[in-house]
Formats: C-alpha cells, structure tokens, sequence
C-alpha cells in the first residue's frame, strides 16, 4: 500500500474537537478493506460516532439494471433512508456525508427520487443539508432526447450531522484563471470597496480582494470530466470526485468510508492520500478490480 497507515488499536479513540460528544473507536479489521455484502448489514455492524467522511455515489434507481441491478425510483426514498439512518448513526458529529446522485427521466420527466431523498434525509433522517455541488461534465457524451439536450451535469450533496464540520477549504484552492487578469487590470474606484447591491439583498463583493492571488477558493460548481480509470465497472467515480472531497473533509488518518464502492475508486484515493479507508460492495465481482491491485 502506498498510504502511510495509521494505525487503530482496539479501543483507541479516534480524535474529535468536539471533546464532549463521544466517539466510537472502529477496530483495525474493518479498516483497509473492501467489505462484501448489502450496506445496510455491514454498516449495522459499526460503532457510532466513528467515520469521518462517506463519499459515495448509489444505484441512480433503476438506470443500470443490465450491470448492477437497481431500486425503482418509486422504492427509492424508502430504500435509501434506512441506509442514511445507519450512516448518520456511524458518521462523526464532525463529518460529513457527500452524495453524488442524479435523478433520471421517466416517461420523458426528471423523477422526482433525488428532491424526496433530499428532503427525507432532512426532515426524516436529520441530516443538516449544508451544499449543492452541481458537477458540470465537461465531456459529456453527445446525445439528444425529444424534450431535452444532453445531460452534462450531476448532483453532489454536502449533508452533515452538525453544524461543527470539519473542513480544510485551503486543502482545494484552484488557479485563479485567466478571465481574472483583464478584469483586475481594469478595476475601478468602486471594485476596490466593499459594493451592497443595490437591491439591498444583503449581498456584497469586492473585486480587488482577488488581487495579486494565484490560488483562489473554488465555486460550488466543479468543471470537470467524467474520465475514470477503466475497472471494468460501469459507472465509476473519476478520481478527482473522491481526492476533492477527502481532501476538503478530512485530514490524514481520518476514516473515510464509501458504503457502495463499486471499483473502489474512492478506497484507492483515500489510502493514496493517507486517509484509512473503508468500502462495502455487494457485488463480488467489483471488488475484484484493478483498482485495490494498483495500492
Ligand atoms: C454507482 S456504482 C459506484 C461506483 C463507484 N463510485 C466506483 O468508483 O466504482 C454503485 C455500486 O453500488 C453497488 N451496490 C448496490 N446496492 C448495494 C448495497 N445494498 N450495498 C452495497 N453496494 C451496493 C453496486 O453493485 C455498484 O457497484
């Protein structure tokens, strides 16, 4: 393995800043493995409080039945919330849960699957829903459909247990970008204060507090391509999704655990960064894949 493994011993306990909640230490064997089974079952097995970070991406219901099988987009919600429950349960009060889903068409209509979890898992579950990443596929596949353009863009959902998450926004500044050079060289009087709108929504910017910086906090709108190592897998995660989110959730050693890990895109990148890494894949076949010979 690549990563530096930090290692858990039985009844060691895991760091947390929030020194009055009680975190459950996870034992060494659950750590550094794919496990083989139905999410809901494994994770029932775990501790409270022990996971720092779930980055996962689901069945999108029913859309993959001829590979992975799928859940009906009517069954979703249901199917779903009893997994989130076990997920709230296991994740630390200072973690945090990243979901990338899409709802799909149905008789020629978006579903509405993704809107009823999102609110499920609010209002049910007790998740905090904290953002929407909205991933803009760069390269997304040509296509067109009677009353709709080619899908380019998924969901991915920032939900917490509270409100102290930790989070190193440092850890993913990007480049400035070269749209920012001509419009600092041309600042006005006005770019270098503070600037209400004039609406009084409250909502401000200043322009020059870009100036002379290379790196800069990203948007909530992530440009990226879909491009993923080929496993074999049908749908997996390019390994940039992961490395963002680990790296935005978690510091090194933490647990980061995707509860339906496919190829093992988001084992490989966490123990890649040093993060302990925990998958559950119900389908044997997957956990087979390149991606754990590549540690
Ligand atoms: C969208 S894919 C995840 C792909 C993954 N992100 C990757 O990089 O390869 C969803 C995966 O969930 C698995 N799955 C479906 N139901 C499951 C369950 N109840 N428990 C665990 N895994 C499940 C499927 O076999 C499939 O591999």
């Amino acid at each position: 393995m690549g990563a530096s493994k930090k290692r858990l011993t039985e009844g060691s306990v895991l760091s947390d800043d929030r020194p009055h909640v009680k975190t459950t230490p996870i034992t060494e064997d659950r750590t550094y493995k794919i496990h083989c089974g139905d999410c809901l079952e494994i994770m029932r097995s775990m501790p409270d409080n022990c996971i720092d970070l779930i980055v996962t991406s689901p069945p999108y219901a029913d859309a993959r039945t001829h590979t992975y099988g799928g859940i009906s987009p009517d069954d979703y919600v249901d199917w779903f919330k009893e997994r989130a429950e076990e997920m709230y349960r296991i994740l630390k009060p200072t973690g945090s849960f990243v979901l990338n889903i899409k709802e799909k068409a149905v008789e020629g209509e978006r579903h509405t699957y993704v809107l009823d979890l999102i609110l499920s898992m609010k209002r049910e579950v007790g998740f905090r829903w904290v953002e929407e990443y909205i991933w803009h596929k760069t390269t997304a596949a040509p296509g067109k459909w009677k009353y709709r353009f080619r899908d380019a863009w998924e969901r991915i959902i920032h939900f917490s247990k509270t409100s102290s998450v930790k989070m190193n926004q440092d850890a993913v500044k990007v480049p400035i970008g070269n749209w920012t050079e001509a419009r600092l060289k041309n600042m006005s009087k006005n770019d270098r204060e503070r600037r209400n709108s004039g609406t009084r929504s409250g909502i401000g910017r200043k322009i020059s507090a870009w100036e002379g910086k290379k790196r800069v906090y990203p948007s909530n709108v992530l440009h990226k391509s879909p491009v993923a190592h080929n496993t074999g897998h049908s749908a997996p995660f390019p390994d940039w999704l992961p490395d963002f989110f680990i790296k935005l959730f978690t510091d090194e050693g933490d647990i980061v655990l995707d509860p339906f890990s496919g190829s093992g895109t988001t084992f490989r990148v966490a123990a890649q960064l040093g993060r302990t890494p925990i998958g559950i894949e119900i389908n044997p076949e997957y956990i087979k894949g390149n991606s754990l010979l590549a540690l």
